[in-house]
């Protein structure tokens, strides 16, 4: 088809920006990570004292979007995470962030997202979905090697107990929570090696296509 459009959600860590960036450079779309707007608005909050219960303090730091440069490492930090997890059940802050979505979705051509609500709200009519997954452990595990080779050193249950935490506030918000669509394929990456959930990744698409 002329256009294709990819949608990729799945909880953290579980391979699924690996997977939408090999996606993008297989079939040469532009790849969003739709995550980033939600870690940039979380980082401006945190870097200007931001209130991170105040939905318009929130919706308010999405005109700053541009002043965050995404190769930010702080992005990427357990804390602005977090935050992101906790700002983003805002109905308001998501509106917000809707449109931007939307306009690379639409994109001629096509494109690729990743996210939690990619395949449910922000690219229902997307031609291929995946819903990427894998165990807490597994995800907990990949987690800490990350941070180690960022020089971060953290304990394995501290790790496990802030995935499950982020699972649970994002599977269970009232607006567009984390949740496979009904038409999106289920890959579990848990006994993958990267080069393999690729691969798995590719063969569900080409089916789609
Ligand atoms: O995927 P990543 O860990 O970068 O996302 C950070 C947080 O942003 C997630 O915990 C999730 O709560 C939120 N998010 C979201 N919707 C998206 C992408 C991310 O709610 N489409």
């Amino acid at each position: 088809s002329r256009s294709t459009l990819i949608a990729v959600d799945g909880p953290a860590a579980s391979g699924k920006g690996t997977i939408a960036r090999a996606l993008a450079a297989h079939y040469g779309l532009p790849h969003m990570d739709t995550g980033v707007l939600y870690r940039s608005v979380a980082l401006t909050l945190v870097r200007f004292g931001g209130d991170f219960d105040n939905e318009f303090e929130a919706v308010r730091a999405v005109a700053q979007l541009g002043q965050v440069d995404p190769a930010d490492p702080e992005l990427r930090s357990e804390v602005v995470g977090g935050v992101a997890s906790r700002i983003s059940a805002f109905p308001m802050l998501r509106a917000a962030l809707f449109d931007r979505q939307r306009a690379f979705a639409g994109q001629d051509g096509g494109a690729v997202l990743d996210g939690r609500d990619i395949g449910t709200v922000i690219a229902p009519e997307a031609s291929a979905k995946l819903y990427v997954t894998a165990s807490p452990e597994a995800r907990a595990q990949r987690r800490l090697a990350e941070l180690e080779a960022r020089g971060i050193s953290v304990h394995y249950a501290e790790v496990l107990a802030d995935i499950h935490a982020r699972d649970e506030r994002d599977s269970h918000r009232d607006f567009a929570p984390l949740a496979r669509a009904a038409d999106a394929d289920l890959l579990d990456t848990s006994d993958l090696t990267v080069d393999e959930a690729i691969a798995a990744a590719l063969a569900l698409v080409e089916a789609r296509l």
